[in-house]
């Protein structure tokens, strides 16, 4: 089996820049195939999801979740498992930490709920890493108003990106073995070593 890295993180953390810079580090130093995927998105029926998803949100949080939820089971059916059975690197910009913390801790849908259907769609694909690019909300909010064009997902307000930032916060608290958290505050440099040194020591001590 290969290995599955998420990134996750509000808006403005960096996760696609630092998506890019890990599979070219993996690439030269440890050389194989690196998948990269990003949610919602990733298999033929998933990406039609999400165009659906994008093109029009959803009167209820609920049936946000279950679209992300959909287009989950889809991505890792057709393309995450395939993957990590042909012994790939697999790395995911954004995965179920996205659907906790937007839907669930923004959104209000019931934490329970999300867990089971979580037990019965993303098990036994839990990643084997997830780092989590922290970032304070007011520079969430400035490099996303640098950047234009919110997504109907992003957070608007700083009371919304501070939310987010929690839920991120929180799920690493509480999931260490999985999670870690990178100051992704700094220059792109300082944030890449930070990620490699965590895949280096999280994954790759003992092997
Ligand atoms: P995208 O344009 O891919 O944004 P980003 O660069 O921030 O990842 O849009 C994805 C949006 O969907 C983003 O605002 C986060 C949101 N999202 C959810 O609300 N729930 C989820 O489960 C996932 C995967 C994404």
């Amino acid at each position: 089996m290969g290995k599955f890295i998420t990134f996750e993180g509000g808006e403005g953390a960096g996760k696609s820049t630092q998506v890019e810079l890990l599979k070219k580090r993996l690439l030269s130093e440890f050389g194989g195939e690196v998948l990269v995927t990003r949610e919602p998105g990733g298999s033929e029926l998933a990406e039609k999801i999400r165009d659906l998803i994008l093109a029009k949100r959803p009167a209820a949080s609920e049936t946000e979740f279950l679209l992300f939820a959909a287009a989950r089971v889809e991505h890792i059916a057709e393309t995450i498992a395939p993957a990590l059975k042909s012994g790939k690197w697999v790395i995911c910009d954004r995965f179920f930490d996205s659907s906790r913390v937007y839907q669930g801790m923004l959104g209000g849908v019931c934490s329970q709920f999300i867990e089971m259907v979580e037990r019965h769609t993303v098990r036994p694909y839990i990643p084997d890493l997830t780092i989590i690019l922290d970032v304070p909300a007011e520079l969430s909010m400035e490099r996303a108003r640098v950047r234009g064009a919110l997504s109907r997902y992003d957070a608007a307000t700083k009371q919304e990106h501070e939310v987010l930032r929690q839920g991120f916060l929180d799920i690493a608290s509480r999931e260490p073995q999985r999670c870690v958290v990178i100051d992704g505050s700094r220059n792109v440099e300082a944030v890449s070593k930070d990620v490699f040194e965590a895949v280096k020591s999280r994954i790759l001590k003992g092997t």
